[in-house]
């Protein structure tokens, strides 16, 4: 058995909140530090121009992401840390990609058949109105990502378990028609890591607007934190920890000794008042250390712009070669070799 090649990409589109760090970069974080496997981590910054985002907003949170790895102790010496961007066999490969990629998979894409659904529902005339190809062949890009680097497990979210299964597809595709090339990855959903809920009870999201931002400031952690819904229980009267954000979040945080401390807080009354400046005093400790790290870092952006091209260097030592590999698989060579 070889080793095992964990990979996953990071769409630059926001700044991380404590949704992100509990479902996906602690848990990165912690994986990596198993020398028995590989690990890529990479900024998707090409994905970010699927839905036309403003420029700045994009390279802003390029940086913000980057920064939260590096703070939170991403250790690059082992893991590959790299940006997208920086490696255009990614883009190369894409191509290649695309000439085995049916029109008909793409059709089936979840993302693209939420967009048309949602013009449907608002009455559009047009079912593609606002897809870019770049939303539409998705996928593809995605497919590249993964396969270049013989990725064998893609940890990533429900709602991306499909595009890796499509990734899988391409590459069958393709080892069927030029010859065995490609790995086939396969999807790891963990059912472990939380999903957080944010201050409305609904999933955290920067899309619903309702997210703690993961290095907020003291001041502006405590003020978030604060405007959790809670229900209108009193102090004194018994609360339940089901379905309680305020618990959701502390759990994810602490201990399981602390968890059910705060468990009997919970049946003996304590006041939603109390439990928020609880939460806020538990979390802000937790993430301290890292948020100072993280300012240093976000005020310093050639040290994390070194960090990067450093990752790139590694990987292109990877994808360079393969993809020479690649390419004169499905007939694109030099001539007279
Ligand atoms: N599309 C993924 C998301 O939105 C991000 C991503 C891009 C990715 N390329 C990838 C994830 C390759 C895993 C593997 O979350």
């Amino acid at each position: 058995m070889s080793k095992d090649v964990y990979l996953t990409g990071i769409t630059t589109t926001g700044t991380p909140h404590i949704g992100n760090y509990v479902g996906a970069i602690r848990p990165g974080i912690e994986a990596s530090k198993d020398l028995a496997t590989d690990h890529f981590y990479f900024l998707a910054d090409y994905h970010s121009l699927a839905k036309n985002e403003d420029p700045d907003r994009i390279s802003q949170s390029t940086l913000e992401i980057a920064a939260s790895w590096l703070a939170l102790g991403l250790d690059t010496a082992h893991a590959c840390f790299y940006r997208q961007s920086d490696i255009p066999e990614i883009l190369e490969l894409t191509w290649v990609l695309t000439g085995m990629t049916a029109k008909g998979l793409m059709n089936r894409a979840h993302s693209y058949k939420a967009a048309v659904q949602a013009n449907e529902e608002s009455g559009s005339r047009d079912p593609d109105k606002g897809v870019t190809m770049a939303l539409y062949s998705y996928p593809i890009l995605m497919a590249a990502d993964i396969l270049m680097f013989k990725s064998t497990k893609v940890p990533v979210g429900r709602d991306q378990k499909q595009h890796v299964e499509m990734a899988r597809d391409i590459a069958q595709r393709f080892n069927h028609h030029y010859g065995e090339t490609f790995v086939l990855p396969e999807p790891v959903i963990s059912e472990a890591t939380a999903v957080l809920k944010g201050l409305d009870g609904r999933k955290m999201s920067k899309s619903y607007n309702n997210a703690i931002p993961l290095f907020a400031d003291e001041k502006r952690l405590r003020k978030l934190i604060m405007k959790i819904k809670t229900n209108s229980l009193e102090p004194g009267e018994p609360k339940d920890t089901a379905d309680s954000t305020l618990y959701d979040i502390y759990r994810a945080f602490a201990t399981p000794e602390e968890t059910a401390a705060v468990e009997r807080r919970y049946a003996e009354g304590i006041a939603w008042g109390e439990m928020k400046q609880l939460l806020f005093e538990y979390v802000n400790e937790h993430i301290k250390p890292a948020r100072d790290d993280y300012r240093r870092l976000i005020d310093d952006p050639a040290t994390v712009e070194a960090e990067l091209r450093k990752g790139a260097e590694r990987a292109r030592e990877i994808a360079t070669p393969y993809l020479a590999e690649i390419r004169s698989a499905a007939g694109i060579r030099r001539l007279g070799w």
